[in-house]
């Protein structure tokens, strides 16, 4: 018999970190699609051996316990997911969401390329300016407009060109702080929400992305691959679905301009950022919609642990 694959997860805590570590060992999160795996192949309990890291268990950013706890764990693959993502926060914090998503994403690369391991790092589609004024394909220039991006960035350009470098974009997932949580709240209590209409992109939802990666461990395909719900939306039109999901009217979502937010958020997001899939679809399989993918999300939202 084979022996299992040895995955080392870091940010295992994170909203794609818990998803992803149910998938690996054979569960279906909250949220997740039973019938979406892209290879076809499902996942069952026993081919990975998953080394969960949270931040407690290992600071990425520091490279001394990055290059022992990889040494320790003797991964085939490594998941990097772990994260500074406080996007305006990042605008004051500097040199600490460098250190973590620059920084810590090279000595995670340093520590696969040193044990023999693969490393497989999730960058954004803030690492891009909004003003293609279309859907951004792994080769487009970079130009990020917030610090987060620039990180991310960095990032990306300190990986070897043997890891595997995955973008996404607008991650939701059952058990993460994120704007559908808010929405959902709001409708359900009776409030309204505006949001804007002018700023376009791919959402993500957390269990599918994972599912995606469960693929890449197996395949281990190396480059760049950008990873999205199939469709682009908008914020406004995310929130006027969940609102349609939990039964409010029309009037339950205001679509208002970037302009017109109160306060302005400290980063800048790009206009246009929606990740196109192409690359993504033509070796796998079509990520499941986003209204889909949300819906299953809205569903599952009371639900703490994955079924098996
Ligand atoms: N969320 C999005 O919309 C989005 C969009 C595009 C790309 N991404 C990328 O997707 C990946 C997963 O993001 P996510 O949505 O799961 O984010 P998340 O929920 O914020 O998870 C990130 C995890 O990393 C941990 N972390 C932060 N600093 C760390 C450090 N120095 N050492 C070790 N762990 C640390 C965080 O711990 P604490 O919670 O304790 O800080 C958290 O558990 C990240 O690479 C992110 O940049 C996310």
């Amino acid at each position: 018999m084979n022996r299992a694959t040895r995955v080392l997860v870091t940010g295992a805590a994170g909203q794609v970190g818990v998803d992803f570590v149910d998938v690996l060992e054979g569960v279906i999160p909250p949220g997740g699609d039973r019938s979406f795996q892209p290879d076809k192949r499902s996942v069952p309990g026993g081919e990975f051996e998953v080394l969960a890291l949270t931040r407690h268990e290992l600071d990425v950013a520091d490279p001394d316990a990055v290059r022992r706890a990889v040494q320790a764990a003797r991964p085939d693959v490594i998941v990097h997911l772990a994260a500074y993502t406080a996007v305006d926060r990042a605008e004051t914090e500097e040199s600490t969401c460098f250190a973590v998503n620059a920084a810590g994403t090279e000595s995670m690369s340093r520590a696969a390329k040193e044990s023999g391991a693969h490393l497989i790092a999730i960058s954004t589609d803030y690492v891009f300016d909004g003003n293609k004024g279309g859907a951004y394909v792994e080769d487009d220039v970079t130009n990020p407009l917030n610090v987060y991006g620039a990180s991310k960035r960095a990032g990306e350009l300190l990986c070897s060109s043997d890891d595997t470098v995955v973008r996404t974009s607008w991650v939701m997932g059952v058990r993460g702080k994120n704007v559908a949580h808010v929405i959902a709240e709001r409708a359900l209590s009776g409030q309204s929400v505006r949001f804007v209409n002018d700023q376009t992109g791919t959402v993500t939802v957390a269990s599918d992305l994972a599912r995606v990666l469960a693929t890449m461990v197996r395949e281990r395909p190396g480059g760049l691959w950008h990873v999205a719900n199939t469709g682009t939306t908008t914020w406004f039109d995310v929130a006027r679905y969940i609102g349609e999901i939990l039964g409010r009217d029309d009037d339950f979502a205001t679509a208002i301009a970037t302009a017109d937010l109160e306060p302005a958020p400290l980063a800048t997001r790009p206009i246009r950022s929606d990740l196109s899939i192409d690359r993504f679809t033509s070796r796998w399989s079509a990520t499941p919609g986003w209204r889909d993918g949300i819906t299953r999300l809205i569903r599952d939202r009371g639900s703490r642990g994955g079924v098996r």
